[in-house]
């Protein structure tokens, strides 16, 4: 009986093999990938799609100041004391407002933050607090007129005293809630040439930290007031819906392929994602480096590839950044097109290691760089007395990726900005001072998945483990199907060719033996 099915069974166990084999090796992952793909995709049944259209948890936008301690002496030449003070700790709120569909899979949207002051988070720190910093608009507006007009300087000063109201040197007495988000003004009232000079400048390069003023002749000044206003974009994104590895990625901003402020096409090129969303990690492909497009500093940067590192009980591809993203032309040639000329008379337009210059970007002459000038040149530490000590834990930049799906399972964006103090012989504030590249604050940009989306991807990952396992089970299960048909076959062969084969001593030798004797 047996016997006569067993060549049946044989191939449709071989079939199963095949079947096997091919739902292991393709089918399977084909399964999990597109499944993956349906929930990650920028599609308005997704699972993604909500979250990314509103941020179901604020990131935390944390501000640390450097309060100088000692103004006196810096006044008289002497090295500066800072002492650093924060976080200021700021809910920041993102909502995605969409435009529309674009060819090749792309959806346009604008991005709009909200902050809002924590003042748990903040500890003893208010927003009342004072605290005395660099005079950062003073500052810009005398290193424009001296990089344009050196010999004016001192003219020109004269009227900034105007504008500047008790302008007794080049630092900034001031309410962190002001120095912030409600702005300093700045009266542009006055029949004077030079101060024409300053403010036309101001309105014709609307510096975003420049607001103008409703109903006066003037502007407000603050750091981040912009952000909580304005929308940015329209950015262009890929949806992720033909190709998965391309989710997330800018194809442009403001309509433009290439941010023009660089002048360049290399540099001015829009790379990776608005980092709040990456695409999936191909086990045997994965990238180097994850770009990020950072329309505050008009640039793409890039954090580099360290390894796999468990975060969470899961499995995580982590990056960070790495000296090369904002080295100097001598250290990574690629960076020589983000040196621009004019940004200040003592140097060739290009900067130290570890800064890059916003000029071009904010039309003010500020200077971004890590916090504490982490990752930059020694030199740059030399200016000062105390107070600037770069320390990897604490002003790195990094983000952990789950592969499987591209979330961000935690992740922080740390930015510092700059101006340079210089030391100008015309101008009384600034006549003794070190001339040196002062900072004003940092800040930090961060989130950790809730514990809720953290179990989520557990779940997930554990339910592809069983697929994993159902596939060699299968794999398993076919293979001893084969083998059990084989042997059926083989012996229903060997039943069958019994009366044939009846010299025993072959039988038991096998037939191999006769057929070695009679070669011979
Ligand atoms: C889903 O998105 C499509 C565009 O891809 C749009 O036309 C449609 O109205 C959306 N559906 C819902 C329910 O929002
Ligand atoms: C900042 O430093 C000044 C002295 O320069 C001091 O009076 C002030 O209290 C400090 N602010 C804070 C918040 O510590
Ligand atoms: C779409 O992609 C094609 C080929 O990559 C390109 O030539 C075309 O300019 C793209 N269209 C838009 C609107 O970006
Ligand atoms: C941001 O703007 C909103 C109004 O749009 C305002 O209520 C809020 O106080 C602002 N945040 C800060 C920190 O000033
Ligand atoms: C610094 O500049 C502000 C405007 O940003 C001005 O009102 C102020 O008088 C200046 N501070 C000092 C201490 O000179
Ligand atoms: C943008 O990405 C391309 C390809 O990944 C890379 O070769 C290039 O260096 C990046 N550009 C910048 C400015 O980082
Ligand atoms: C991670 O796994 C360990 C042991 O498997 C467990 O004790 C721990 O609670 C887990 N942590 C989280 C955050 O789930
Ligand atoms: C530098 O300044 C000069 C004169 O102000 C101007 O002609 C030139 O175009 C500037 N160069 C750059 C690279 O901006």
């Amino acid at each position: 009986m047996l016997g006569k099915h067993s060549k049946l069974i044989f191939a449709v166990s071989m079939g199963f093999l095949v079947v096997a084999v091919i739902m292991a090796a393709w089918g399977f992952q084909k399964i999990v990938d597109k499944q993956i793909q349906k929930n990650v995709q920028l599609e308005n049944n997704s699972m993604m799609f909500d979250k990314w259209l509103k941020l179901p948890m604020p990131l935390e936008f944390k501000v640390y100041i450097f309060n100088v301690t000692n103004v006196e002496d810096v006044n008289q030449g002497e090295k500066p004391i800072l002492n650093e003070i924060g976080p200021y700790v700021y809910k920041q709120y993102r909502e995605r407002t969409i435009l529309g569909y674009g060819p090749n899979d792309t959806i346009k949207y604008m991005l709009r933050k909200r902050f809002e002051f924590d003042p748990e988070a903040s500890g003893v720190l208010t927003e009342d607090d004072e605290v005395t910093v660099i005079n950062f608009s003073y500052l810009a507006a005398v290193l424009t007129v001296h990089d344009m007009m050196p010999s004016f300087v001192g003219m020109v000063n004269k009227a900034l005293e105007q504008f500047f109201p008790s302008l007794e040197d080049a630092f900034l007495r001031v309410k962190v809630r002001d120095l912030f988000f409600d702005g300093i003004y700045l009266n542009c009232d006055g029949d004077n040439a030079a101060l024409g000079l300053v403010c036309g400048k101001i309105k014709s390069d609307t510096p975003p930290t420049m607001r103008p003023a409703e109903g006066a002749n003037g502007f407000y000044f603050s750091m981040f007031s912009h952000m909580n206003r304005t929308e940015t974009g329209p950015y262009d994104m890929i949806r992720g819906r033909e190709n998965v590895y391309e989710l997330g990625n800018i194809v442009s901003y403001k309509e433009q392929k290439v941010m023009p402020m660089w002048g360049d096409k290399y540099c001015g090129q829009i790379n990776g994602s608005d980092s709040s969303i990456f695409p999936p990690i191909k086990e045997g492909n994965v990238p180097k480096k994850l770009y990020t497009f950072e329309p505050d500093i008009c640039r793409s940067v890039y954090v580099d590839l360290v390894g796999k590192k468990e975060i969470f009980n899961i499995s995580a591809y982590y990056y960070e950044i790495s000296e090369s993203a904002f080295a100097a032309k001598s250290a990574n040639p690629n960076n020589k097109c983000f040196c621009r000329k004019n940004w200040s008379a003592n140097h060739d337009g290009c900067l130290l290691m570890g800064l890059l210059n916003l000029m071009p970007c904010q039309g003010a002459p500020a200077i971004a760089s890590l916090p504490h000038f982490f990752l930059g040149s020694e030199e740059l530490l030399e200016y000062f007395g105390s107070g600037i000590m770069p320390d990897k834990e604490k002003h790195n930049t990094y983000v952990y990726i789950d592969p499987t799906s591209g979330v961000v399972l935690s992740g922080l964006k740390r930015l510092q900005f700059n101006i340079e103090l210089r030391q100008i012989d015309t101008v009384p504030q600034l006549k003794r001072v070190p001339t040196g590249l002062f900072p004003m604050l940092w800040l930090e940009e961060g989130a950790t998945i809730p514990a809720s989306i953290q179990q989520e991807l557990r779940d997930s990952h554990k339910l592809i483990g069983y697929v994993e396992v159902a596939r060699w089970f299968l794999l398993t299960a076919a293979i001893i199907a084969v083998v059990t048909s084989a042997v059926a076959v083989a012996r229903a062969n060997a039943l069958l060719s019994w009366p044939r084969n009846s010299n025993s001593v072959s039988f038991i030798l096998g037939p191999s033996v006769t057929q070695v004797n009679k070669g011979n």
